[in-house]
């Protein structure tokens, strides 16, 4: 993670920079993967939080697999050594190309959002004499406690399918012949950092999985997603989420059958502490109520605070001011959510500066956009910096 003593290394990169602390990410890969390892559980990563090369290749080399939601995404992960056996497709609309991908690759298994969706893909399995392993992902109704945006796992969500919905199962095998039915998916949201959650997750899913035993289904895997969240307001006193607490709460809660085999898609907790946006301070600009610190990172970089109201932890690298001065902190684009903190202190703050803005290495970089033509941010990985 970026400290005030690495300023001298880092000015003379052009700002924003996106900035990857490859030892931190490693360092939380494995405590990832040794916190699942007792109970055997297997993780994909959300590639969706973050595709950059290195960062991808590094979650390979931790024996991961990949939760991919697009057809560039399952390219991406095999480019970058993902075996296609670890590799499953989620995504509530998924395209004919994305789906012959994912069949002529032979992906472990794809994560089936609607009967519709399971229609097309048995055919074009059929037409390439394939057979399509599905996980049904079901949406349990159960509270997030997040950010409504999100949420995914309650009733009035686009996502998944009626869990109490066992009919399914019928028309699976009356109409489906080219689809093998391998296991049970659920992703209920996004940084969550109540474990209470995760165990009314457990709970509804082994009521689900008596229900669907009861008439006579086999389920082989369980996906319980990802969600884990992170702390954003001090992300240098742990960076490291609880990985252990995490998957003991499953491990208590949920009822496993013998032989079952568990699967989560982490995406958020495996990389946001490593990623760090750093920015240069443009003008200390008096506003008619605030002043603003306009930085030359923007919405374009990071769009979590505009879009979710996200707060990143920020702070001045360069200024060794004694004093602490009230802040909004905005980027340049012509837009009034382009705002990444509203009255925050900073030791004060002159143009030139250099801020860090924290927990960015997810659903940071991979939500850029060219909007107002700005540049993109460049990268520099932490083995790079001279
Ligand atoms: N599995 C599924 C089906 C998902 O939809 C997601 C995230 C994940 C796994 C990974 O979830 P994670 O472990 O990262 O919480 N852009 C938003 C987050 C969107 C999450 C979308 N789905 C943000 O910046 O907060």
């Amino acid at each position: 993670m970026v400290k005030k003593n690495m300023l001298s290394r880092l000015t003379k990169y052009p700002t924003p920079l996106y900035f990857y602390d490859l030892q931190l990410l490693d360092q939380t890969l494995k405590d990832a993967v040794d916190a699942a390892q007792p109970y055997s559980y297997h993780i994909h990563f959300a590639v969706k939080a973050n595709n950059n090369d290195r960062i991808l290749e590094s979650i390979q080399r931790h024996g991961m697999g990949a939760d991919c939601v697009s057809g560039n995404e399952i390219r991406e992960a095999l480019k970058r050594g993902f075996p296609a056996n670890k590799i499953v497709f989620a995504g509530v609309g998924k395209t004919d190309n994305e789906i012959k991908l994912g069949l002529e690759t032979d992906i472990f298994a794809f994560n089936c959002e609607s009967l519709q969706e399971i229609n097309v893909i048995n055919d074009l399995a059929g037409s390439m004499g394939k057979k399509a392993r599905i996980f049904l992902r079901l949406n349990p109704d159960v509270e997030a406690h997040t950010h409504k945006n999100i949420t995914t796992g309650k009733a009035e969500n686009k996502f998944g399918i009626n869990a109490t919905d066992t009919d399914i199962f019928l028309t699976l095998k009356k109409d489906f012949k080219n689809v093998e039915f391998v296991g049970l998916h659920f992703h209920i949201g996004s940084q969550i950092c109540d474990f209470e959650v995760f165990k009314n997750l457990s709970l509804k899913v082994n009521e689900i999985q008596d229900l669907f035993e009861s008439k006579g289904e086999k389920i082989k895997y369980l996906n319980l997603g990802g969600g884990l969240g992170i702390n954003y307001a001090d992300p240098q006193q742990n960076p490291i989420p609880d990985f252990a607490g995490y998957f003991e709460t499953f491990h208590k809660y949920l009822k496993l059958r013998p032989g079952q085999e568990v699967h989560f898609e982490l995406g958020r907790a495996l990389v946001a502490q490593c990623g760090t946006l750093l920015s240069r301070v443009l003008y200390i600009k008096p506003g008619v109520r605030n002043q603003f610190a306009i930085i030359d990172a923007s919405m374009t970089d990071l769009l979590r605070p505009a879009l979710y109201e996200a707060q990143h932890r920020i702070e001045n690298l360069s200024s060794e001011a004694a004093e602490k001065k009230t802040y909004d902190v905005a980027g340049p684009v012509c837009e009034s959510s382009d705002v990444f903190a509203r009255n925050i202190l900073l030791e004060e703050t002159r143009r030139g500066d250099f801020l860090a803005i924290y927990s960015t290495g997810a659903y940071g970089q991979v939500m850029s956009s060219l909007y107002n033509m700005r540049d993109p941010a460049t990268t520099i990985y932490s083995d790079e910096v001279e």
